[in-house]
């Protein structure tokens, strides 16, 4: 087993926050231990919550079908979460959950990963990386953090929502086109 599938065995069975007692599986992620792209949601959606794996549902499909336009297939990238379990009714994950999940499994994930482009979706996940940066000045903007290259995007339940933001989260992703080439 490689480290970063011991690390997902570790999440399926975590117990360290109350968020485990809500959930139907704990979502690790999933995607090539070669992937030089890592995408950063926020947590578990309902769909992701009962098929076990990241981004299934709604947003997801608008993500993975924009992502298509400048050739990145699901299975090119490593998508994960800030928490892995659902936070109940879909609310926000709270401050003590993103720093207890992340700190113990998303940080060994990406030092295991070692992408080249952390993606973070949405302003939880920025949040994580970039404390003080807000979403709507900074996303499509690359940010140099400690070493690592972090491309934000909105989230894409958020673009789902409003038309200007669907149009900016395509934007952001045409322009990932050429960061990636260089
Ligand atoms: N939204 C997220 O942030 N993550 C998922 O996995 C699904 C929806």
């Amino acid at each position: 087993m490689s480290e970063l599938e011991s690390v997902a065995r570790r999440i399926l069975n975590c117990t360290l926050c109350d968020l485990c007692q809500g959930r139907t599986h704990a979502v690790p992620g999933e995607g090539p231990e070669s992937a030089r792209i890592m995408l950063i949601g926020e947590g578990p959606g309902a769909q992701e919550d009962v098929q076990g794996r990241p981004f299934v549902g709604a947003s997801g499909q608008f993500m993975l079908e924009t992502l298509a336009t400048i050739g990145l297939r699901r299975q090119d990238v490593f998508i994960t979460n800030l928490v892995k379990c659902r936070p109940p009714g879909n609310r926000d994950p709270l401050p003590d959950e993103i720093l207890m999940c992340s700190q113990t499994y998303l940080d060994l994930q990406i030092e295991l990963l070692d992408p080249k482009i952390i993606i973070t979706l949405g302003r939880f996940s920025l949040g994580r990386f970039v404390p003080q940066a807000s979403i709507s000045r900074v996303h499509g903007q690359p940010q140099s953090v400690g070493g690592r290259l972090i491309y934000p995007l909105l989230h894409p339940a958020a673009a789902l929502r409003r038309p200007e933001w669907r149009q900016a989260f395509q934007v952001d992703v045409a322009r990932l086109a050429d960061l990636i080439k260089n």
